[in-house]
């Protein structure tokens, strides 16, 4: 017969695991285990409890809203995507942030324009589709392209109107907000979740909207997506507009028009932010005018008309326990800090990056100092100064390796030719897939967000993955043996089958997320999109080899001389001739589109001098939004050059010589009427 202990015993053993499970899925948001394991383990805690009454914790399902979240929400593409903001950290990067605007849109200094300047609310966002008054979707932003459909989920929430009667209401509109939760509520949720941030996802996330009707979510409007017939001249108006049919809206918002008075508003902010009700982890800045702002447009996966002026990191001292090096992707060799683990800023700090040999030395930084760790958003923690009244004499003077710690090679330092030094980082190398770690680091790229986006396929499962020797490269993702799989610790039929359904779903790319994914040095998302668009076809990309002829690059423009040797280099390499050769077999990799509708399909321009109201950066965009080639040389390719107030005569000759049309601004805009 069994014991009361015995029975205890059973009990706190299965309330241990759900407890480690819903940390695993809430905090770190890395589930172990199917939802069909997770069930079971809560059912047999309930058994247990309705069997003998003497059975309870506070982590257990019955009073914990440790629910069985869901990982398998519908996807649907974002009509408008939705974008990340870029970082301003100081009065310097206001400085610059500015005059980019004002390089773009040819505004001299004396011409004033309105930033709408509101909180930057540390929440998951999420975009209302309105139709006719009425909520009928509502998506997470997902990876930015692609949101999961929590409709809901989101009708549970109180701030979020699900008709809307107002008359002047759009027929069609998406309402985009933060979705977040307030300190306050945050306080009886903190058993589960790391920080309000979390418990606000994880609650979106609930299978069951009964279970996230429970949670007090909140929601603040700011923007909008797709919006037929806008007729709305400023971003405060439709701010203003949003509260009139029913959304909140954030009570600091503000209109500000010079750089002075943004920055005594960010430290007056600044001070008041820990008095609110709810984490800002600082402003966003948007240049007012919508007109402005559709002539700003994007960049990457920014708009260049919003930023966010963050706050200053938090910071804490600690002592260093030692240096390890990092071997990332590129090669580079990165020493981290491991340090006594320290709470910064209500994270638990327990690595930070000291970037490379230079900055050691420089800030003579030795193992069993006491150093100062500053700590910002998401970005990696890093150690500021050396206490060194605290130094005592075990402090140890740390030797950078000579050679890459996980393959032996020697670790060298480039020449950088435009700037005519040594580059600080010291990098391993080796070819790239013979040296484990770079061989690891390329695979995680390859899976990750911004490329494959393979969920269920994280870092961690990456290493386990390798460690079982299941991948050596990008391709045998495509190979796995998922019987294998399921038999490995915290996998079940469940999460074997989801991995399976999104490596199947990621088979299909576009080319520019192909380059992208294959993680070639100095070819990030941008340089991956013109390289795509000047090729176009897959098959051409598929082809290069080591004889490949790359001159044509050079008129890529935005393509230099730095991006066109480290392609050569990837290429002659036979590792990742094979890679790109496996990858083809095993992928659909489609075609490049490139716009097809505008009025100057299938012609190049080059712009040479100074042009009148408009910058060059404007003028590009305008050519290449109505299909037009930019190029960066005159050569026979070339079918017009715009000529602007001081051209550089050589170019123009070149053009007469090679009887390409000439033209001015005027007759350019006369193309397009
Ligand atoms: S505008 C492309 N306005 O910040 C424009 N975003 O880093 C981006 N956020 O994903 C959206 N407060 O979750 C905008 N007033 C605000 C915001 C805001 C917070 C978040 C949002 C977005 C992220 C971008």
């Amino acid at each position: 017969m069994k014991t009361k202990d015995s029975i205890k015993k059973e009990y706190n053993k299965k309330i241990k695991i759900i407890k480690k499970h819903n940390e695993q899925y809430y905090s770190k948001d890395k589930p172990l285990i199917s939802d069909k394991e997770y069930d079971d383990i809560k059912k047999d805690i309930l058994k247990l409890e309705k069997k003998y009454s003497f059975l309870s914790s506070k982590y257990s399902p019955s009073i914990n809203i440790g629910f069985q979240p869901s990982k398998t929400f519908k996807k649907q593409k974002h009509k408008v995507p939705m974008l990340s903001l870029s970082n301003i950290f100081d009065k310097e990067d206001l400085i610059n942030y500015e005059k980019k605007i004002r390089n773009y849109l040819n505004l001299n200094s004396n011409e004033k324009f309105e930033y709408s300047v509101e909180p930057k609310i540390d929440g998951i966002s999420a975009s209302l589709t309105y139709e006719n008054g009425y909520l009928i979707s509502g998506l997470s932003r997902g990876d930015g392209y692609e949101g999961e459909l929590i409709t809901e989920n989101l009708k549970t929430i109180k701030d979020i109107p699900s008709i809307i009667k107002i008359k002047d209401f759009p027929k069609n509109i998406e309402i985009r907000g933060e979705v977040y939760i307030n300190k306050s509520n945050f306080e009886s949720l903190k058993e589960k979740f790391a920080n309000p941030r979390n418990a606000a996802s994880g609650s979106l996330r609930q299978k069951e909207s009964s279970q996230t009707k429970k949670i007090p979510l909140k929601f603040i409007a700011y923007t909008f997506g797709l919006f037929e017939n806008n007729n709305f001249k400023k971003q405060s108006e439709f701010l203003i507009s949003l509260k009139k049919w029913g959304f909140k809206t954030s009570q600091h918002n503000n209109v500000i028009s010079n750089i002075n008075d943004l920055l005594k508003n960010h430290e007056n902010f600044e001070k008041k932010r820990y008095e609110l009700e709810y984490d800002v982890d600082g402003l966003v800045y948007k240049i007012n005018s919508l007109q402005l702002q559709n002539r700003l447009g994007f960049v990457g996966n920014a708009p260049r008309w919003a930023a966010a002026h963050k706050f200053s990191a938090a910071s804490s001292f600690t002592k260093i326990l030692k240096i390890e090096i990092q071997v990332g992707r590129t090669g580079a060799l990165t020493p981290v800090a491991k340090v006594e683990p320290v709470n910064i800023g209500g994270v638990v700090v327990s690595n930070a990056t000291l970037h490379n040999e230079d900055e050691i030395n420089k800030k003579d930084i030795r193992i069993g100092d006491i150093v100062k760790i500053e700590r910002a958003g998401d970005v990696i923690p890093h150690v500021i100064s050396v206490d060194l009244k605290k130094r005592t004499s075990k402090s140890i003077k740390y030797k950078f390796p000579e050679n890459c710690p996980s393959c032996g090679s020697k670790a060298e330092k480039e020449f950088n030719k435009q700037t005519n030094k040594f580059d600080a980082v010291k990098r391993c190398s080796s070819d790239g897939y013979k040296c484990e770690k770079i061989a690891i680091e390329k695979i995680k790229h390859f899976v990750s967000k911004d490329a494959l986006n393979i969920d269920g396929l994280g870092k961690k499962v990456v290493e386990k993955f390798w460690e079982k020797r299941f991948i050596r490269f990008p391709q045998d993702i495509f190979k796995l043996d998922f019987k294998e799989i399921e038999n490995l610790d915290g996998w079940g039929p469940q999460s074997v089958a989801n991995l399976k359904y999104s490596i199947n779903k990621s088979r299909d790319v576009t080319l520019s997320k192909f380059i992208f994914a294959l993680g070639i040095r100095h070819i990030g998302q941008e340089n991956a999109k013109l390289i795509a668009k000047h090729l176009q076809n897959k098959q051409k990309f598929i082809n290069i080899n080591k004889n490949f002829d790359f001159s044509s690059f050079i008129n890529i423009d935005g393509i230099g001389e730095i991006q066109i040797s480290s392609i050569k280099k990837f290429f002659s390499i036979n590792d990742n001739l094979n890679v790109v050769g496996e990858l083809s077999k095993y992928m659909n990799i489609e075609d490049e589109k490139v716009s097809n509708f505008g009025k100057f399909k299938n012609l190049s321009f080059m712009i040479t001098g100074k042009l009148e109201n408009t910058s060059r950066a404007e003028a590009k965009s305008l050519i290449e939004k109505n299909a037009g080639k930019i190029l960066s040389s005159v050569n026979k390719k070339l079918d017009f050059l715009i000529v602007g107030q001081k051209p550089t005569v050589k170019k123009v000759n070149q053009a007469k010589e090679l009887n390409i049309k000439i033209i001015n601004q005027k007759e350019l805009l006369k193309l397009l009427n």
